[in-house]
């Protein structure tokens, strides 16, 4: 297959006005910490500096958490129809601005700019709109006839989706009368603190949203503030264990949404050419760092050696670099610490006897690059088939039969998402009720709706975000009916 040489089509940078030093955000203006350091953050696709970001203290979460319960009295007892205005409010600005918004998450990300721009960024807005939408009909929540908002939220939110998953987070908590302390991750602070330049002009009243920014610490700091009521994190196992056990035994609600190592089962009669481009969806979108990527393709045996000469033929084809320019596939690694995670766990496929394959492209000199990849020869028991890689790297396995399919699938600590190609409704529907995942995606990968709830099983997490399900777990059952 012949591959096209496109020129460059860079997105300009102009739309974005990047501070060189940012401050927290607290009761709707940017205040310095009161003892804390500033780190770097960077564009990880040149490792060039793009600002400096403060490290909140715990003293800072603190006043952080103080704006928030002060703003909570008022923002609780306003009308859910007025709260659902400044959330629309909110929904329109990040609409007029997405633009920015989206070459400000490239640059910071590392992520395509088509995605950014065609998939995160609509995903946003459209989460806002969803969820003001809601706010005056919280009765139909499915928490009872006059639910209550817990008050103070803590959120903790990862790199990969870093404004998708602020919306997630914040745009149910608003709608349900909550006021908000986020902490974005490290690697990828800059969209929401251009979020908190949106929360200023859309006039929200001081203390409903604060975004304090920082690193691990930070994070205990919210997790241990003893002031907060909810907590909701997404992020990896190791930390959401950590929280876990931080929230036993105290009165904090908790929503916890963790990795996955989903199967994406192609059957024999499948799309052939469909398949393929779910194949590349589901793994190779945004690099991989997906928890609910199809990190493992089960193929049925019999079509193994003709669906994976056309995925290799596929691969070859994905134009890996330059996030900012139009034309590219798959970006950068976001950081210097995830790419040496995907080198390590690569390294344990050869180790183990599987068959490594990856993409002729050429990586960029500069930055964090990995090259599509592709290991066959997989067994259950390999690390690469049971733990979450979170890089565009493909483990392969084969089945025989739909309930050998099943047993596979469902072999990992986790049950987030999968897939299932076929031309069967029928076996779809029954592959699908054995699945233990929280979304089954039939003849499509990767597809959000902000209607739609997500969310997953065993180490995966618990509860769900998005649709009504997303707004319950911001909500209580009225205690004075
Ligand atoms: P992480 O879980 O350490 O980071 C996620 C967020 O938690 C960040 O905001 C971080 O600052 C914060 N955090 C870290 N330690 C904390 C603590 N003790 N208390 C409170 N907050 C804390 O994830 P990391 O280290 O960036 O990635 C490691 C692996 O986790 C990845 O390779 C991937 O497998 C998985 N992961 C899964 C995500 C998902 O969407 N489910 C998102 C990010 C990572
Ligand atoms: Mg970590």
């Amino acid at each position: 297959m012949t591959k096209f040489e496109y020129s460059p089509a860079l997105e300009s940078t102009s739309v974005v006005d990047i501070k060189p030093s940012y401050d927290l955000f607290i009761n709707n203006e940017f205040v310095a910490s009161k003892n804390g350091s500033k780190f770097q953050t960077i564009n990880p696709a040149t490792e060039q500096v793009l600002a400096e970001i403060t490290a909140a203290t715990a003293e800072d979460v603190d006043i952080a958490v103080k704006a928030a319960r002060k703003a909570f009295k008022s923002w609780s007892k306003l009308a859910g129809s007025e709260r659902a205005k400044y959330i629309y409010r909110i929904a329109r600005i990040i609409q007029d601005r997405a633009r920015e918004i989206a070459v400000l998450e490239t640059l910071n990300n590392g992520k395509p700019i088509r995605e950014s721009r065609d998939v995160d960024i609509p995903l946003v807005a459209a989460h806002f709109f969803h969820y003001a939408g809601w706010a005056d009909k919280l009765q139909y929540a499915g928490v009872g006839p006059n639910p209550t908002p817990h008050g103070v939220v803590g959120q903790i939110i990862p790199w990969n989706f870093p404004m998708l998953m602020l919306a997630w987070k914040i745009a149910p908590a608003l709608a349900a009368g909550n006021t908000v302390v986020l902490k974005p991750a490290e690697t990828t602070s800059l969209t929401a603190l251009l979020f908190a330049e949106i929360c200023q002009q859309a006039d929200l009243p001081a203390g409903v949203v604060n975004i304090v920014t920082g690193a691990g610490e930070t994070g205990r700091s919210i997790v241990n503030h003893s002031d907060i009521n909810k907590l909701a994190f997404t992020g990896s196992t190791e930390v959401g264990r950590y929280i876990a056990k931080a929230a036993a035994g105290t009165n904090k609600k908790l929503t916890l949404e963790l990795g996955g190592k989903a199967a994406n089962i192609v059957f024999d009669d499948a799309p052939l050419d469909q398949t393929i481009e779910g194949i590349v969806n589901g793994i190779f979108f945004n690099q991989g760092h997906v928890c609910c990527a199809g990190s493992r393709l089960l193929v049925q045996e019999s079509i193994h050696d003709e669906l994976m000469a056309l995925l290799y033929q596929r691969l070859d084809l994905l134009r890996v670099g330059d996030p900012l320019d139009k034309n590219t596939d798959v970006g950068a690694i976001n950081s210097a610490s995830q790419l040496a995670k995907i080198h390590e766990l690569a390294a344990s496929g050869d180790a183990q006897g599987a068959h490594r394959w990856s993409a002729s492209c050429q990586l960029p000199t500069n930055g964090f690059w990995f090259p599509p990849t592709v290991f066959t020869n997989v067994s259950q028991s390999h690390r690469i088939a049971q733990e979450e890689i979170f890089g565009p790297v493909l483990s392969v396995l084969t089945f025989r039969t739909p309930d050998e399919a099943i047993a596979k699938a469902n072999n990992t600590p986790y049950g987030l998402s999968a897939g299932i190609w076929s031309e069967k409704g029928s076996r779809i529907l029954q592959v699908a009720a054995e699945l233990k995942a929280g979304v089954v995606w039939a003849n499509t990968f990767n597809k959000f709706d902000p209607t739609s709830p997500f969310g997953g099983y065993k180490e995966s997490g618990y509860g769900r975000e998005g649709g009504r399900q997303g707004l319950e777990a911001y909500l209580a059952a009225s205690t004075d009916e």
